[in-house]
């Protein structure tokens, strides 16, 4: 099994491929967390993956708030994975989403860290990669993947993550716990009514229901849903939803 999260298609697209290579059931985490229960037995020999996209160098809340509630029936013994898409570095995701895994009494034997195109935009000097840098990116990360394809199929241990970043504690535990207690909102999205098509789009790729039309036009829920993936932002046809002002003048980008 492969319990994924996906804001703009990047992870979704390597959860796939690893879907294909091994032969395992996706399971996308805000669909899992709509069930009264998260709870799965494992077939024998089953594989434990984990797929989701860093968010302020750190696991995002919605797969840590789906860990907790995570229960698999027998899991010891069960080879067990995570793999982690960035736009550039990750700091200590990994460590984090270890301590969450222990918590419920599993480790995951093999880490991957998977740099693909960006898509964080809402803060300065922070912008979509340009057409060229995001097909390199994806071309390395597909071969990368092929890689950690291999090492999953053959249950083989490891950490294959070299982008920590230059001061990985500093970037989790400070810059990214601020980031993740304050920066994860909806409050800043905003629509101009008088640009916006009302093709629904951002209702639906929401990935957790935040986004509902009101007369056609989004409207957040400000109930805490938001994981801030910025899918609403960056699948608009006519680029009418923004986060503050910032947005304004910075591309968009989702994994076609
Ligand atoms: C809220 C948010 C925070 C992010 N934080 C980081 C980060 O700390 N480091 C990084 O390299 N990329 C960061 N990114 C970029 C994404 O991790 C990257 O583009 C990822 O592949 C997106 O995956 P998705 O398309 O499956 O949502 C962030 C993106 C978002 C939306």
């Amino acid at each position: 099994m492969i319990f994924y999260f996906s804001g703009t298609g990047n992870t979704r697209w390597a959860a796939e491929q690893l879907a294909t290579l091994t032969g395992e059931q996706l399971f996308f985490i805000p669909e899992e967390l709509k069930k009264e229960h998260v709870h799965y037995e494992l077939a024998e020999d089953e594989r434990i993956g984990f797929c989701f996209p860093v968010h302020g160098w750190q696991p995002p809340h919605i797969v840590r708030q789906f860990i907790r509630q995570l229960v698999i029936e027998q899991s010891q013994n069960h080879y067990c994975y995570a793999l982690v898409t960035c736009g550039d570095s990750i700091g200590r995701t990994m460590e984090i989403l270890n301590k969450e895994l222990a918590a419920i009494g599993l480790h995951a034997d093999s880490l991957f860290s998977l740099v693909m195109p960006e898509s964080y935009v809402c803060l300065p000097f922070m912008y979509t990669d340009t057409p060229e840098r995001e097909k390199e990116k994806i071309d390395k990360a597909a071969a990368d993947l092929q890689r950690y394809g291999f090492m999953i199929v053959n249950r083989q241990s490891g950490e294959v993550y070299t982008k920590k970043g230059a001061i990985p504690w500093t970037f989790s535990h400070v810059i990214g716990a601020y980031f993740n207690a304050h920066m994860i909102t909806d409050s800043k999205f905003t629509v101009d009514a008088d640009v916006c098509i009302h093709c629904g789009k951002c209702e639906k790729v929401c990935p957790t229901g935040d986004v509902r039309l009101v007369d056609g036009l989004p409207r957040w829920q400000h109930d805490d849903s938001c994981t801030c993936c910025l899918a609403c932002y960056h699948h608009c046809p006519k680029h009418a939803i923004n986060y503050g002002t910032i947005t304004r003048k910075r591309g968009q980008y989702y994994f076609k």
